[in-house]
């Protein structure tokens, strides 16, 4: 062999040993990676998965995929090669598996407007020290009157500015709720305080940005929404250089009392683990209120029943006395309206995750570094999980507090840490709603998945008093 033949061999022998390897590789990954599109350069299939449908559905792109793929199908939306899984069984191996096999992966515009530090964000032992603490925060309340106190007081205080109105917009007033909930929680704000007001704005805009397209220019929701994430920010950092100042008498025995004398974390973290608690807090929760309202609506059998088992614990108690926890624990039919209201209404329609490694799962193939979208709704409509998945029954979970069903909370390492909260902020709303007033839809209004759930007018309600 002459020394050109030789380094030919020497410059090509590689090239064509890895063009070898990738026929190889890529003939392996065809056998086992499910099925499925990947649609168009670049965009690949991501407006047809963004596509709006009524959230008790699973809409065009889901159903047109399983029915052509299989539950689990190889697709690429927002901008990365992914599986997508309407599949419970590995929604379920994907969440238990966090940090091990999978890893909480949100597009990179997201951390723009939630912050570096938001635990949505963060991963690995940042993420553990955040939830730790944000556990031992949303489990205090619990064992505390004062908070139970607080919640049906607020919802008291909402069906009050009610009683000499004839029609509510129902998602408006539940935002509310849940809002002067959550501030008065973390940081002791009052409704009438000018800061709650400021706060409560500025995350609305926050909101809109968080879901819009993520387009950095001034005067777009995204930009705003930036904006609106950093005066927010200011507020809060501003109230806790107030606590810290330790002015005598300034300690309030709220969650920002708590995160500050546990003194873990910077004061960076600090802002931004309320941050997390304020906006995991408040719209989620409406949007199940608004839910159960809405499914009640049309289900006279559920209604009643609920009614009854709220005068029962009225007629149990004197006049006037409020709800505890042990009353909360005996609201059975009202846990079931709660599970089948999120099961069909699908607040959080699906989560954002990345495999860590190669995972095989039933015979198929998920490559390492490809995002994985979990599908929750898809879970929750699947007719060989639930008989009659379209139907609002809440019966169905009679006897069963919880399902390994469903998964509205998400699950794993990664649970949602404020899911009892939002469940009894709904229970208790509900027991002075039944008690209290009649309500009906005049226009039409569903719970639509865009994919973030909203009621296109607000669920607006025609309201009466029931005189007792
Ligand atoms: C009906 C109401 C709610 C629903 C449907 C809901 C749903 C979820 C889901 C699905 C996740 C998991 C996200 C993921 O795995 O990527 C989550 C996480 C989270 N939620 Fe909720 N949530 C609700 C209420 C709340 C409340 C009331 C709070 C605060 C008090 C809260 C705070 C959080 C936080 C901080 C996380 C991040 C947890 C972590 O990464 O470890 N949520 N929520």
């Amino acid at each position: 062999m002459g020394v050109d033949a030789f380094l030919l061999v020497l410059l090509l022998g590689p090239a064509l040993a890895a063009v070898l390897l990738h026929f190889l590789f890529a003939k392996k990954e065809r056998r086992n990676i499910p099925n499925g599109s990947m649609g168009w350069p670049l965009l690949g299939e991501t407006l047809g998965f963004l596509k709006p449908h009524k959230s008790n559905t699973l809409g065009s792109f889901l159903q047109d995929h399983c029915s052509r793929y299989g539950k689990v199908f190889k697709s690429h939306v927002f901008g990365s090669p992914t599986i997508i899984s309407c599949d419970h069984e590995l929604n379920s191996f994907i969440l238990q598996n966090e940090e091990r096999l999978f890893q909480c992966s949100y597009p990179k515009p997201i951390h723009g407007v939630l912050g570096k530090l938001s635990m949505l964000v963060v991963v690995g032992d940042a993420h553990k020290k955040l939830r730790s603490i944000a556990l031992s925060l949303t489990n205090t309340w619990k064992s505390k009157f004062e908070y139970l106190h607080d919640i049906e007081e607020h919802a008291i205080s909402i069906m009050e500015s009610w009683r000499d109105r004839e029609q509510v917009i129902f998602c408006e007033e539940a935002r509310k709720y849940t809002f002067n909930v959550i501030v008065k929680q973390i940081l002791s704000l009052k409704p009438e305080e000018p800061q709650t007001a400021m706060i409560l704005e500025d995350f609305l805009t926050f909101m809109k940005g968080l879901v819009s397209f993520p387009l950095y220019i001034p005067g777009a929701p995204y930009a705003k929404a930036v904006k609106a994430r950093s005066r927010i920010s200011s507020t809060v950092r501003a109230i806790v250089d107030e606590r810290r100042k330790g002015v005598v008498g300034s300690e309030k025995g709220d969650f920002l009392d708590v995160l500050l004398s546990n003194g873990s974390l910077s004061d960076e973290e600090n802002v931004s683990l309320v941050l997390d608690l304020l906006l995991g807090g408040y719209e989620t929760t409406s949007l199940l209120m608004s839910l159960a309202v809405y499914f009640l609506g049309s289900s006279p059998t559920a209604l009643g029943q609920l009614k009854e088992e709220h005068q029962a614990i009225r007629k149990r108690k004197e006049k006037g006395e409020h709800l505890n926890w042990e009353d909360y624990k005996q609201m059975e039919y009202t846990q079931n309206v709660i599970n089948e209201a999120l099961r069909c209404g699908n607040i959080v329609k699906f989560v954002h995750r990345k495999a860590l490694k190669d995972v095989q799962f039933k015979g198929y193939l998920i490559p390492s570094g490809w995002k994985v979208l979990p599908v929750f709704s898809a879970a929750h409509l699947d007719p060989s999980l639930h008989e009659e998945a379209s139907e609002f029954c809440p019966r169905r979970w009679a006897g069963r507090a919880t399902s390994k069903k469903i998964a509205p909370f998400g699950g794993g390492p990664r649970l949602c840490p404020g899911a009892e909260l939002a469940k009894v902020e709904t229970a208790f709303f509900l027991h002075h709603l039944v008690l209290n007033f009649r309500w009906r839809t005049e226009e039409e209004d569903q719970p639509m998945a865009y994919p973030y759930l909203e009621f296109k007018r607000g669920l607006p309600l025609v309201i009466e008093p029931i005189e007792r």
